[in-house]
């Protein structure tokens, strides 16, 4: 492969292995093509996934591997579900087994099962939770003796602003986001002692995920998948997963990072914006006062992502 091996020491991470999850399509597909050919040997996880989780087929892990493998890079397949404990340890086990070390994970896979809140089956919402949140843990938590013996590591989670800003059907999803928002901030300070770094990145890429949004009319719909189609697209979110993996970025751990075509954001994280202490302690006419009036124009408004992000893409 030709090694396109970034321009300093610290972009260089030729014999590095990493696992990608979920990475047969979309995003994950490109993230793995894009270590592969900066020299790292990867794990191509997916499990073939419909949108929803519900059915399994054949998994595209296997032709990614290909790709890979046809432009000189190391790759293995595999299509072990994230969503079980020991079945998201043998994603981890298969990197030991095969390239001997693990030293990037990228918790991408996913699946949606939209639903307004009211009508959101328990069942629904656990297999949401289960992919994204829990298969997040599975995964980092398999890697993490390996990181810690090795004293080196990185981890890139993928989180949406669907929990970061919010969105209508999607609690699930949202929760899950955010729910991952915390592991990644846990696993940065409690494995920096060990100098391993956790990141997530917000990414807006036009993908099956996508796709699969509703629109005002079918006309308004169809104009705007082809404008995220040709603006938003998977390539362009891989370059950041791995600078964030790289050594490059040594100095940055606990961050959220959005990337939405060629714009990128840093993310702020909740901070008290607003502090009051009342020594004889809060009644309903205090917090009325001062709280329900005094803090009214500090309130967070209830947006939705697309009125923070009101503009198209550059
Ligand atoms: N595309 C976007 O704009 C966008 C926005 C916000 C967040 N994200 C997040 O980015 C990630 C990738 O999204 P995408 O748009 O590329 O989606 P995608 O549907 O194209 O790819 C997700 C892949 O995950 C696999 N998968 C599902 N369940 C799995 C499991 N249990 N084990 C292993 N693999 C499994 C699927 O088979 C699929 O190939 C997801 O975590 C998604 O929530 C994407």
């Amino acid at each position: 492969m030709a090694a396109d091996k970034g321009q300093d020491k610290d972009m260089n991470m030729a014999g590095k292995v990493a696992v990608v999850t979920g990475a047969g399509r979309g995003i994950g597909r490109e993230v793995a093509l894009t270590l592969a050919r900066r020299g790292v040997s990867v794990v191509v996880n997916d499990v073939g996934a419909s949108l929803d989780g519900r059915e399994e087929g054949e998994s595209p892990a296997a032709e990614v591997v290909r790709l890979i493998t046809e432009e000189g890079g190391q790759a293995v397949a595999n299509r072990a579900s994230v969503a079980e404990w020991e079945s998201a340890a043998s994603i981890v086990q298969q990197a030991i087994d095969s390239f001997g070390r693990i030293d990037y994970v990228v918790n991408n896979a996913g699946i949606l099962r939209d639903k307004i809140f009211h009508h959101m089956d328990p069942a629904d919402f656990e297999a949401v939770v289960k992919v994204h949140l829990f298969g997040s843990f599975y995964v980092s938590r398999a890697a993490a003796p390996h990181f810690r013996k090795q004293e080196s590591g990185a981890f890139v989670h993928m989180t949406s602003t669907s929990g970061l800003i919010g969105s209508i059907g999607q609690a699930n999803y949202a929760s899950a986001k955010l729910g991952i928002v915390g592991l990644s901030r846990s696993l940065a300070l409690e494995m920096s002692r060990f100098n391993v770094r956790s990141n997530c990145i917000s990414p807006s890429a036009f993908s099956r995920m996508i796709e699969s949004i509703p629109g005002a009319s079918p006309e308004e719909q169809a104009r705007n998948l082809e404008m995220r189609r040709s603006r938003t697209r998977p390539e362009q979110i891989a370059p950041v997963a791995a600078y964030l993996l790289s050594d490059a970025a040594k100095h940055i751990s606990g961050q959220i990072i959005g990337v939405r075509g060629n714009e990128l954001y840093l993310y702020s994280q909740p901070r008290p914006v607003r502090i009051l202490q009342n020594s004889q302690g809060w009644d309903q006419q205090s917090l009325t006062e001062q709280v329900g009036e005094g803090w009214r124009s500090s309130f967070i408004p209830l947006e939705r992502t697309r009125d923070v992000f009101p503009w198209q893409a550059q």
